[in-house]
């Protein structure tokens, strides 16, 4: 399994998969976003949600992770987001990649903290975040509107002294 930057000739799969409310899962806010409007979006350099494509050693594309910047009154806070197709599931490639990707984050940005959130629902997410380091915060009542109705979320971070050092990529000093 390894993560690789996203080119545009991924951009047709990431529409597919965006409108296929089966890949984001059932507790990721329905949306739906056109070829074209994605497209202008990678042209500009400002496609959300798809950062790093996730791609098996034979080459198949399997999912997606994503960091992004939310502008609080006190500063940015950076979080993450992830999906796999619903085939590749179960196989320990979830906990895989948000292990690299925290790696990757603090090895590459003067960050303190990153951060995640999930539909309190969902386990396997909340599993994947705390095999990867990170704690449970709290829990946000009735703030994601999930299938048509306001659900309990979950807040949890990693910070970078709880992170130490990289688990998986190689240390470059
Ligand atoms: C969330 C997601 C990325 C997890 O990745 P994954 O590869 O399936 O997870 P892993 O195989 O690494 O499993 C991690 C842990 O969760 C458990 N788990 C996996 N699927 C589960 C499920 N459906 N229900 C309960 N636990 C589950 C595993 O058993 C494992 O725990 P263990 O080590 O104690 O056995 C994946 O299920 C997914 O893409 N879901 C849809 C999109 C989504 O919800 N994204 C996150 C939004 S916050």
């Amino acid at each position: 399994m390894n993560l690789r930057v996203v080119e545009k000739e991924d951009v047709p799969l990431f529409a597919e998969w965006l409108n296929k409310p089966e890949v984001f899962g059932e507790y990721n806010p329905l949306r739906q976003v056109s070829k074209t409007e994605i497209e202008k979006d990678f042209e500009k350099g400002a496609l959300e949600m798809m950062d790093f494509i996730v791609e098996k050693k034979d080459g198949s594309r399997i999912g997606f992770i994503c960091h992004f910047t939310l502008v609080h009154p006190a500063g940015k806070l950076l979080e993450i987001g992830y999906s796999l197709v619903p085939s590749e599931r179960g196989k320990g490639y979830g906990t895989e990649v948000v292990r690299i990707m925290v790696d990757y984050l603090f090895l590459s940005k003067s960050i303190e903290r990153i951060q995640a959130q999930t539909d309190a629902r969902n386990v396997a997410s909340q599993k994947v975040l705390e095999k990867a380091g990170f704690k449970k915060e709290g829990t946000m009542r009735k703030y994601l509107f999930i299938r048509g109705q306001l659900r309990d979320g979950c807040l949890y971070s990693i910070l970078r002294e709880e992170w130490k050092e990289p688990k998986i990529l190689t240390k470059t000093t």
